[in-house]
């Protein structure tokens, strides 16, 4: 059997000026661009020493203000593509002209609040506006995805996400100043990926916190339990902090359903942000045994070609739906937020 496992491209791809010139933008939206021959006219960034190494690492020009980015944007009718921490996307937002198409990197802000605001900035400025939740995007997710849309998984009865590594936190310093970290910055994948297999749950039961080897960070480490009813097990179990060598590492994600199954290892985490292959695995059917799927690519950067082309499709009328829009993403932030709730909320005492 045939599956999926790339978005298409947008047949008129549209130029792209990015807001933000760090890690991110370096490791996979610049590598994902230039993959797709997407036109990157230039970029903009508060820090100018950023902006002219990211600048000239990609061949790119560089803007000196915002406003300077805008007008040529407007020029050229170009696609803006924030990647800045959430804490700076709305001041962004109320500057970038009415209508325009734009991609946020996730989180859709720093809290429930914020999503709420950001939506409000979006929907009264018109703009067609999608959060860069890409792990959906992944060749091994569009792969899963059409698995269970050709049936060959059949209703999904347990889907767990499982995680034990050791991630590299240094490399995100801005996360040192925020109350929020595991489920906001990282976890917010799989959450947002639940959803596009299960849709919203009814609720959740949550507990995040950190690591005595990783003080400077909030929380590192979040276990999850999310209710969908009495016929689908669904939880995350992730420790950022395991320090004991490749040796039991995982990083996977398993959906079992009444008539197949599919494993996912992201290879990327166990390695970041080199990473090791991507993998997919379906079992076909009871009698036979697991199949490994051959595909090209993996997390970084496909999957950040597939949310720019979708948001591209579905602003030119080539796309149906925009799948992670702001609109989308809000439910996702609203997710987060109950597990934030949950985890102050805390335990249930042992009878007595
Ligand atoms: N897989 C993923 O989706 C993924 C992975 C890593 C990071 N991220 C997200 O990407 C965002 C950026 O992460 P990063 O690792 O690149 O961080 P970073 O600190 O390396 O880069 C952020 C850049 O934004 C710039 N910036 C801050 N405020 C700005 C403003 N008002 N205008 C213009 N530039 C501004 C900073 O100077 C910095 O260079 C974060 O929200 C993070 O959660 C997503």
């Amino acid at each position: 059997m045939h599956l999926k496992n790339s978005w298409p491209l947008p047949s008129s791809p549209k130029p792209i000026v990015i807001i933000g010139a760090g890690g991110i933008v370096n490791d996979a939206h610049m590598p994902a661009y230039l993959k797709a021959n997407f036109n990157v006219i230039g970029l903009y960034d508060i820090d100018q020493k950023k902006v002219l190494h990211t600048a000239k690492k990609w061949h790119l020009k560089s803007y000196t203000s915002l406003d300077e980015l805008i007008s040529n944007a407007e020029v050229n009718k170009a696609v803006f593509d924030i990647a800045t921490p959430p804490s700076a996307i709305k001041g962004i937002l109320k500057k970038i002209p009415i209508g325009s198409t734009v991609l946020i990197q996730k989180p859709m802000g720093e809290d429930f609040k914020d999503a709420k605001a950001i939506r409000a900035i979006c929907r009264r400025r018109k703009l067609t506006a999608a959060i860069n939740f890409q792990l959906r995007f992944s060749p091994m997710m569009i792969i899963v995805q059409d698995c269970i849309e050709k049936k060959v998984i059949g209703d999904i009865t347990d889907l767990e996400v499982h995680l034990n590594l050791l991630t590299p936190w240094e490399l995100f310093p801005f996360l040192k100043n925020m109350s929020r970290v595991e489920i906001a910055v990282h976890s917010i994948h799989y959450f947002d990926l639940i959803r596009s297999f299960l849709g919203n749950p009814k609720g959740v039961w949550a507990q995040t916190l950190g690591h005595p080897s990783s003080k400077e960070f909030a929380q590192t480490r979040t276990t999850a339990i999310l209710n969908y009813g009495p016929d689908i097990r669904c939880s995350l179990s992730i420790n950022h902090n395991y320090s004991k060598g490749p040796n039991f590492q995982s990083a996977q994600i398993r959906i079992d359903g009444i008539e197949s199954a599919a494993m996912i290892k992201l290879g990327l985490l166990l390695d970041y942000p080199k990473g090791e292959p991507d993998e997919v695995w379906i079992f076909p059917k009871v009698g036979t045994d697991w199949k490994k799927i051959d595909f090209e690519g993996g997390w970084f950067p496909e999957a950040f070609i597939g949310t720019m082309s979708n948001l591209q499709r579905f602003a030119s009328g080539e796309d149906k739906n925009l799948y992670t829009s702001v609109e989308d993403a809000y439910h996702t932030m609203s997710l987060v937020e109950s597990c934030y709730i949950s985890s102050k909320k805390g335990d249930t005492a042992l009878a007595r």
